[in-house]
């Protein structure tokens, strides 16, 4: 669907002009393309020309603007496009900038991107309390804010608050910035209910308030040593696998001495070298994936879903204590959680309880919503209680035979709509259901650890799951606010399957003489978020190798045991050695590839997922893979190992094909 067209629009109040940004659609929020660049320099001679006390510039009921429309950077094709875009923003943001009179950018909703840059050429921003989403996130799509942000916020807000916004903010899971955190960063002026918003915006530069820009000023000394902590922090996060942010921070060192007019052109030069680079066009095709795809719910059963009014857990341990409070804090229904052993049941219920009161403390749910809340948990060591659930959802030991038999108890108290879901992170689906006579309501629901942080849900369909209980599972991971994927039953799924897969050269190369440190080494080069020997640990030895034997005995060939991880998972930290040459760094690193690229394409010959795109989005959501490897197949495909080791580009694998 084309985005629609947001245009500038000019009130008169009195002596205070309101220009109001608004594409008309109540759904999508404003964003600036070409037509709209137009409309702002159709109407900036008349502003040009007005003698106003104050301009107010404000968006749409909801939005104030999102930034730059992504869906026209396909066709940027060469370097003049790419500074020509760069430069037109600049320079129609100048001209607000040097409006003879004072202007506030009154930020009514989200400003991000270009939405920002255009209020950072305001002299005054003011926000509405309700703001939850400021933030500058181009380096996340592998490129540099090029409308004048890396050059203006050092001077408004400093260069180390302009650091964390543009350059570690991106980084850290796309954090963004409310109101108060923005007003706290000195990012916007000051905050207001959003009903006071216009009218304390047009007062604003009457009311003593000096504007921030230059207020700040930095010794060279000290800021040299502010941008060498922030590339070693860079360096920490992307390994010098991504340019983007090490460029960020040259334009932001740049700013202390440069004309804003030597910036702007820096800026221009940043963003066309950036956007030939292979991580930006990843970053974007990671981009459309996390905001756009996932959020379609690829593969939906176009059917209602069943309401759930009661949720089971089966387990109280690691996993059910959280997927408690998740279900607690989105579904506000009851939940009850049932364990073998009453002290089990006991500190899961405290720690739920410990949970929800630590919500309330800061500030995320009110004090009363998490009494209630709590009040609605219970627990037992019978399946007593659980007759009326819609949904229950195992998360038990994972052992196949405990499973059933869990499943097997389960079903002699559970109405037969009620959908039986499970966790597991490995095992098959299909043979947890095998001898129930209702294995049509049975879906895989698998979450990741952490719970509250990862989005990501693998929705598992059996060859007998029904539509009815697939509908219900996609509703439940929205209500929960999750980015489901479908897979079809498999052992490990998708994302346990690749990482087990990435692990087994990792742990081949350990046990023919490299040392962890090289290995973890050469799979930083990647740009992944932790070494592999951090995943493992954080995975923990034992499940690791729960799920390394399960795909073992499927494909035993490419998932070897490991006595090593067999030992980890034992408590003995001994490697054993296989007495075979170590490799060197670029080796271990191709052939991870290699094994990536191998077992994407088994993935979808099989059929586990119908796209590839389904691929990249697990592992992005999933395994908090970065936007700049484009999950992994765009990676795969740029860097030849698709073509050699799958025999064609993989990231197109499968569009289209689903129904
Ligand atoms: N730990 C992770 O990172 C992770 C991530 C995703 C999925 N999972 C999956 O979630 C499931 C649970 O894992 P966990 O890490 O929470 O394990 P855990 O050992 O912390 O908890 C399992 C709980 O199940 C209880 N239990 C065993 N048999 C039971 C029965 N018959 N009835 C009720 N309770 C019973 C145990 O007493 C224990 O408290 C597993 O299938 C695991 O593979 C784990």
């Amino acid at each position: 669907m084309p985005e629609p067209v947001t245009q500038f629009r000019l009130e008169r109040q009195g002596d205070v002009g309101v220009v109001t940004m608004d594409n008309g659609d109540a759904d999508r929020p404003n964003v600036f393309g070409r037509v709209t660049l137009e409309s702002l320099g159709a109407l900036l001679p008349e502003l040009e020309r007005e003698t106003f006390s104050a301009l107010v510039i404000t968006g749409k009921p909801g939005s104030f603007a999102a930034g730059a429309d992504l869906a026209e950077f396909p066709k940027i094709q060469t370097r003049e496009q790419a500074i020509t875009g760069s430069r037109v923003g600049q320079e129609l943001f100048a001209r607000i900038r040097a409006l003879p009179y004072p202007t506030v950018a009154a930020i009514n909703g989200a400003a991000l991107g270009g939405g920002l840059e255009l209020a950072l050429h305001c002299d005054f921003r003011l926000a509405a309390d309700d703001v939850r989403h400021i933030a500058s996130p181009e380096v996340l799509l592998g490129f540099v804010p090029a409308w004048g942000a890396t050059q203006l916020a050092p001077l408004i807000i400093g260069p180390e608050a302009a650091i964390k916004l543009i350059v570690h903010n991106p980084l850290r899971q796309n954090t963004m910035l409310d109101a108060a955190k923005a007003a706290a960063a000195g990012l916007v002026d000051a905050v207001t209910t959003p009903e006071h918003l216009l009218d304390e915006a047009a007062a604003l530069p009457a009311s003593g308030v000096r504007p921030r820009h230059g207020s700040v000023s930095i010794e060279r000394q000290e800021l040299d040593e502010i941008i060498r902590k922030a590339r070693s922090q860079v360096d920490d996060v992307v390994h010098g696998a991504a340019p983007a942010p090490y460029r960020a921070l040259d334009l932001i060192a740049g700013s202390a001495e440069w004309s804003i007019e030597d910036g702007y052109r820096a800026e221009q030069e940043a963003l066309a070298d950036l956007l030939e680079t292979p991580q930006a066009q990843a970053s974007l095709y990671a981009f459309d994936l996390v905001e756009h795809r996932a959020k379609r719910q690829v593969g939906r059963p176009d059917i209602e879903p069943r309401p759930i009014g009661k949720v089971g857990i089966a387990g109280a341990g690691l996993m059910a204590t959280q997927l408690a409070t998740l279900f607690l804090r989105r579904l506000q229904v009851p939940v009850i959680l049932r364990d073998l052993d009453e002290q089990t049941v006991a500190r899961a219920i405290e720690s739920i309880r410990d949970e929800l009161a630590s919500a309330a403390s800061r500030g995320r749910i009110p004090q009363e919503a998490a009494v209630a809340l709590a009040s609605l948990l219970s627990g037992s060591t019978e399946w007593k209680g659980f007759a009326d659930c819609d949904l229950v959802i195992e998360a038990v030991f994972e052992e196949i035979e405990v499973k059933r038999q869990v499943f097997g108890e389960l079903e002699a108290v559970l109405s037969p709509e009620c959908v039986l879901a499970t966790n597991t992170s490995a095992l098959s689906i299909t043979e947890m259901a095998a001898g129930l006579r209702h294995p049509e309501r049975v879906v895989g629901l698998h979450f990741f650890n952490p719970v509250a942080l990862m989005p990501l849900v693998e929705v598992v369909r059996t060859p007998e799951t029904d539509d009815a209980t697939l509908a219900t599972a996609f509703d439940l991971a929205t209500k929960l606010r999750k980015r489901p994927v479908l897979v079809n039953d498999a052992p490990g799924f998708v994302v346990n399957r690749l990482l087990t897969r990435m692990m087994t050269v990792v742990l081949g190369a350990i046990e023919n003489g490299n040392s962890v440190e090289e290995t973890d080494e050469a799979l930083l080069r990647l740009g992944l978020p932790m070494a592999p020997s951090v995943l493992l640990q954080m995975v923990g030895p034992r499940v690791a190798n729960h799920v390394l034997r399960t795909l073992n005995e499927v494909y035993p060939n490419r998932f070897p045991l490991s006595p090593t991880l067999a030992n980890y998972a034992n408590g003995k930290m001994e490697i054993a050695k296989q007495g075979q040459a170590p490799q060197s760094g670029d080796e271990i690193l191709n052939a991870a590839r290699e094994a990536l690229a191998d077992e994407t394409r088994h993935l979808l010959e099989e059929g586990v997922v119908a796209s590839a795109k389904d691929v990249d989005t697990a592992l992005l959501l999933g395994a908090g893979f970065p936007f700049f490897l484009g999950g992994i197949t765009k990676h795969l495909d740029q860097t030849g190992v698709s073509e050699r080791v799958a025999g064609g580009l993989l990231a197109e694998v499968g569009e289209g094909a689903r129904a």
